[in-house]
C-alpha cells in the first residue's frame, strides 16, 4: 500500500488507513454519498473505482452529491456500472449524460452557490457518508484540501461519517491556498465579509474531527483534467469583440482601467476569451470566478493578473504540470474557496463582477439556454452561470452564431429552454458581433440581437419572424407567433437542419 503516514499527522488516525476495496465495502443501496470534486479537480478516485468493481459483482445504486462535474474515475466509472440513482448538482460526463437522458438517473440541476445549503436544509435526506480527497490530515483531524473545494466543507460538516482519500500526487505545497468558510443558515446568517477578491475570511483547512473519520484511503491517481482544444477563429473573434467592448466601457467611464473582477465560465470559448486578455494592454486585473483555467496562469506569467479567487483549479493536463512545477509562485496569486462563497450572489453583486459565460442558444429577446438541447435533452447543467448572471455588474453570454456545421442557428425566435431570462442578460457576443441589450425594450432588443449576432444565413428568417410577429400582435410588448416560436427547432428535428 502507498505510504501516507507522513501525511496523516495525527498518529492515532493512522490505524484507520485501509485499502480502497475495504472502504468500498461500507456502501449500501440507497445511501446519500457526498463526494469531493469540482471539475476534474480534487475528486475522489480510488474509492469510486473500487466501489464500481464491487457494483459489477453485486449491483446496487447510491445517490451521488458532489461540488460539480468530476473526473472519469468517479462519474464515468460509476455510471458505466449503473451505480448512480440520483445525481446533483452538476455533471459533464458523457455516459452519465446518456443515463440522465434515458431515465436511468434522476438529475438535480442546481445553482451551485445554493447546492450546499439545499443539502443542509435536509429535504434531500442525510448525508450517510462523505468521501473526500485531502492532501493531508492535521493533528486535530482537519483536512488539507487539494485542487478544489466545491461543497466539500459543508458536506464534511453534515455527513455522519467521512472517508478521506489522501492523495500523494497532490503536492503538500497546496497547503495555505484555501479559504474555508461555511455560512450559518437563515435566520442566523451574517454578511459575508469579502470586499476584495483576495480577502480571506475562513480557515486554510476543512474542519473535521478524528472521531468522524471512518477510513483513510491512500491514493496516487492524478487529477484527470481535460485538454483544451486549439483556439478556433470564432473564439478569437469573440475575444476581440470582448476587448473592444470593454475598452469602450472604460472610455465611457463605466469601469476602471483594470476593469472589475472577471468571472469566466467553463469550456473552450471561455478560456479563449480570457486568453485574449494576455495580448491586450490591460493590467492589474483581478478574477472572482468559479473555475481557474489555463489562461489565468498565462495572465499571471504575463504580469497582468494580480489575483484570482475561485472554487477549483481546473487546468488542462499541461496546465496542471505547469502549476505543480511552480506551486509556490502561483499560490501567491490564487485562492480556492467553497463554491457557496466563490459563486455567492451577495459577494458577486458587491464586487461588481463581469460575468462571461457560454450559452447553447439565445433568443431574439435576450433569453439564454445554457443547458438543454432542443428543449428536452440535458447537456451539462446550469452550474454557476445563474449565480453570476443574475448578480453580476455586467452579464455577457457567448455563443458561436451557428452549431453543427451551420445546421443549427444559435440565435432562435424563442429559446427551447430558458436558464437566464432577458432580465439577467446585458450583452450577447457571437463571432458576428456584440449585441448590447442594456437600456433596450424587447422590440429594440430583438433587432439588436438579430442584426449584430445572428449568422447571415439565418438573419433574414429571424427578421421575417420578428416582423410578422410584430404585425400580427399589433406591436405587442414581446411579439411572438406562438405556433411558430419553436419552428426552427422543429425543422431541425424533422430535417436535420434549421435552414429552410
Ligand atoms: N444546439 C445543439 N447543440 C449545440 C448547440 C445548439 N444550439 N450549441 C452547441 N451545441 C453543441 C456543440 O455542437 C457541441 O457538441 P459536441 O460536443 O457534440 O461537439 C456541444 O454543444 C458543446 O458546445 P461548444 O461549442 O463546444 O461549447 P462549450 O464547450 O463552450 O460548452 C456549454 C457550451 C453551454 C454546453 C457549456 O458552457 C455549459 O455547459 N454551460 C453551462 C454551465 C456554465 O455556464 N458554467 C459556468 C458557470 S461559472
Amino acid at each position: 500500500m502507498i505510504d501516507i503516514t507522513d501525511r496523516v499527522r495525527n498518529k492515532a488516525l493512522q490505524s484507520k488507513i485501509v485499502s480502497a476495496e475495504e472502504a468500498a465495502g461500507y456502501f449500501k443501496e440507497g445511501m446519500n454519498v457526498a463526494m469531493s470534486g469540482f471539475t476534474a479537480s480534487a475528486y475522489v478516485k480510488a474509492v469510486p473505482l473500487a466501489l464500481a468493481e464491487r457494483m459489477k459483482k453485486e449491483p446496487f445504486t447510491i445517490n451521488v452529491w458532489t461540488g460539480a462535474s468530476t473526473g472519469p474515475e468517479l462519474d464515468d466509472t460509476l455510471a458505466a456500472v449503473h451505480g448512480i440513482k440520483k445525481r446533483l448538482p452538476y455533471q459533464t460526463d458523457k455516459i452519465l449524460r446518456n443515463e440522465i437522458n434515458d431515465g436511468t438517473v434522476d438529475y438535480l440541476d442546481l445553482h451551485l452557490s445554493e447546492s450546499a445549503q439545499l443539502g443542509r436544509y435536509g429535504y434531500l435526506g442525510d448525508i450517510d457518508v462523505a468521501v473526500v480527497e485531502a492532501c493531508a490530515i492535521t493533528e486535530e483531524g482537519n483536512l488539507i484540501p487539494t485542487t478544489s473545494l466545491g461543497n466539500t466543507p459543508s458536506y464534511v460538516q453534515q455527513a455522519k461519517k467521512v472517508i478521506v482519500e489522501v492523495n500523494v500526487s497532490q503536492p503538500l505545497d497546496l497547503e495555505g491556498m484555501h479559504d474555508v468558510y461555511v455560512p450559518l443558515d437563515p435566520p442566523n446568517r451574517l454578511p459575508i465579509p469579502i470586499v476584495k477578491a483576495d480577502d480571506r475570511i475562513g480557515t486554510p483547512y476543512i474542519p473535521c474531527t478524528p472521531d468522524k473519520i471512518l477510513y483513510i484511503v491512500p491514493c496516487d491517481i492524478k487529477d484527470h483534467t481535460r485538454s483544451l482544444s486549439a483556439i478556433d477563429e470564432n473564439s478569437k473573434k469573440m475575444a476581440k469583440h470582448t476587448l473592444d467592448f470593454l475598452n469602450k466601457e472604460i472610455a465611457a467611464g463605466r469601469m476602471p482601467k483594470n476593469l472589475l473582477p472577471l468571472q469566466s465560465g467553463v469550456g473552450n470559448v471561455a478560456n479563449a476569451v480570457l486568453a485574449g486578455f494576455v495580448d491586450s494592454d490591460m493590467t492589474d486585473l483581478t478574477v472572482y470566478t468559479e473555475v481557474i483555467q489555463d489562461a489565468m496562469l498565462d495572465l499571471i506569467d504575463a504580469g497582468k493578473l494580480n489575483f484570482a479567487s475561485g472554487t477549483a483549479f481546473s487546468p488542462s493536463p499541461e496546465g496542471l504540470d505547469r502549476f505543480y512545477k511552480d506551486v509556490k509562485k502561483y499560490k501567491k496569486h490564487l485562492l480556492i474557496r467553497p463554491e457557496e462563497i466563490s459563486n455567492n450572489p451577495e459577494v458577486v453583486r458587491r464586487l461588481g463582477v463581469i460575468a462571461m459565460n457560454t450559452a447553447i442558444e439565445v433568443d431574439i429577446y435576450g433569453n439564454v439556454n445554457s443547458t438543454h438541447i432542443c428543449g428536452t435533452k440535458m447537456m451539462n447543467g446550469i452550474g454557476g452561470s445563474g449565480d453570476f448572471a443574475r448578480n453580476a455588474y455586467l452579464t455577457i453570454f457567448y455563443t458561436p452564431s451557428t452549431a453543427k456545421d451551420g445546421k443549427i442557428s444559435s440565435v432562435v425566435p424563442f429559446c427551447s429552454h430558458i436558464d437566464h431570462t432577458e432580465h439577467d442578460v446585458d450583452i450577447i457576443i457571437t463571432e458576428q458581433g456584440v449585441a448590447d441589450l442594456r437600456g433596450l425594450a424587447p422590440r429594440e432588443r430583438a433587432l439588436e440581437v438579430i442584426n449584430k449576432c445572428s449568422h447571415p444565413d439565418y438573419r433574414p428568417m429571424l427578421l421575417d419572424y420578428f416582423n410578422r410577429a410584430t404585425e400580427q400582435t399589433k406591436k405587442a410588448h414581446t411579439p411572438h407567433i406562438l405556433e411558430e416560436a419553436f419552428s426552427f427547432h422543429e425543422r431541425f428535428l424533422e430535417t436535420g437542419t434549421m435552414k429552410k
